[in-house]
């Protein structure tokens, strides 16, 4: 059942560029340069008097949302953001029905996300749900929303579920932003780029011997950094995540311009520090903070661009990602990030799909 993969994980990772290919089957619109998701269940005037979206989601799904929330704002001009479903649905949120709220899971049973369903439903919000299991109590709740279509994912820690959660994501703003100040043009231009994805991770799922040799270098820390900007900031949390819930490291994710407000006093001779420098805004920033981690004698792990010489003259070891739109790069990048995870434990002799006090779905608060 593992088809010949040794862990569930492994077998999850290399079944992304598939999982991709379902999700995205059938919803990308290359002649009006947007995206066909039926499942919204939306007029284009029903996008349109939109002024907000809010996404809840815990975990993995918290942090596609934390990438939602750049896509949002930056292809659909509309005001994002995301919360913990818990403190959204304790903190009493302001909430009014021009907002749409999206909860993103991929089992739909995660029992915050669900109260923040119904605290949202309470309020009037338009409501959906961003599930992978089908007919699950957050997809029924919710009522309308978008499936993911990734397949059964048996590994508690989430790989495909958030790569095609973050892959329906640009589909939506594209929707939403064709709506709005989106072009014609721009939309075609990012369907393409999405359109491609199964290829980008293809690319970067081949790379997992080579992923697995660095990995053996880091295997023996006990504490790792995991640091990015923009939209690799959530990539260096969902990277930190991944880490420390497989291989039991202390792993912390952290805005790469944060460092210097404390975190950078934890470093030491060869603590390692993954830096998510690819070739988008900001790259020149973060290989600042790498210089500034190196002074410490840290050991830098660098995500990089192909054949990007500049950044990787920064870095002790490199993985690469290949060239795409900065948007869509987080996803080849937080791929990268669950092999490395993945080959560390392996190093460590976890045991990788049923980590120690975790369970594949939080169904209690
Ligand atoms: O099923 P959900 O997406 O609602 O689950 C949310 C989290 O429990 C989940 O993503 C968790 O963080 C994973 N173990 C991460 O790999």
């Amino acid at each position: 059942e593992k088809g010949g993969f040794e862990h569930f994980m492994l077998k999850e990772i290399h079944e992304q560029p598939d999982a991709l290919r379902n999700a995205i089957r059938g919803r990308l619109d290359f002649n009006l340069g947007s995206s066909v998701l039926s499942g919204m269940g939306t007029s284009a005037r029903d996008l349109a008097e939109i002024s907000r979206v809010v996404m809840v989601g815990c975990g993995t799904s918290l942090h596609a949302g934390l990438v939602g929330e750049y896509a949002f704002e930056d292809l659909a001009d509309v005001h994002a953001e995301v919360q913990q479903a818990a403190e959204f649905r304790y903190r009493n949120p302001l909430i009014t029905r021009s907002d749409l709220v999206v909860a993103i899971s991929q089992s739909g049973e995660t029992a915050d996300t669900l109260a923040a369903v119904r605290e949202a439903n309470q309020k009037g919000a338009f409501v959906m749900g961003l599930c992978n299991v089908v007919g699950s109590t957050i997809a029924r709740e919710t009522g309308r929303g978008v499936y993911l279509h990734a397949g059964p994912e048996i590994s508690v820690a989430s790989t495909k579920a958030f790569t095609c959660q973050v892959a329906v994501l640009l589909m939506m703003a594209v929707k939403l932003g064709r709506g709005r100040r989106f072009s014609r043009d721009e939309g075609i231009r990012l369907a393409r780029e999405i359109e491609s994805l199964p290829e980008l991770v293809e690319k970067t799922v081949r790379q997992s011997d080579k992923i697995a040799g660095v990995a053996q270098r880091y295997a023996q820390n006990e504490h790792a950094f995991f640091i990015g900007r923009g939209y690799l900031y959530p990539v260096a949390l969902e990277g930190a995540l991944k880490l420390k819930e497989i291989s039991y490291i202390h792993a912390e994710g952290y805005h790469a311009a944060e460092l210097k407000h404390g975190p950078i006093a934890l470093l030491e001779e060869g603590t390692p520090v993954v830096a998510l420098a690819i070739d988008i805004a900001g790259k020149d920033k973060t290989l600042g903070n790498v210089e500034e981690c190196r002074a410490r004698g840290a050991r830098i792990l660098g995500v990089v661009t192909e054949g990007d010489e500049e950044a990787a003259a920064f870095m002790d070891d490199v993985i690469e990602v290949p060239r795409c739109h900065p948007l869509v790069a987080t996803i080849p990048t937080a791929v990268a990030l669950q092999l490395l995870s993945y080959h560390i434990a392996r190093h460590r002799g976890c045991d990788i799909d049923q980590p120690r006090n975790l369970a594949k779905s939080v169904t209690v608060e």
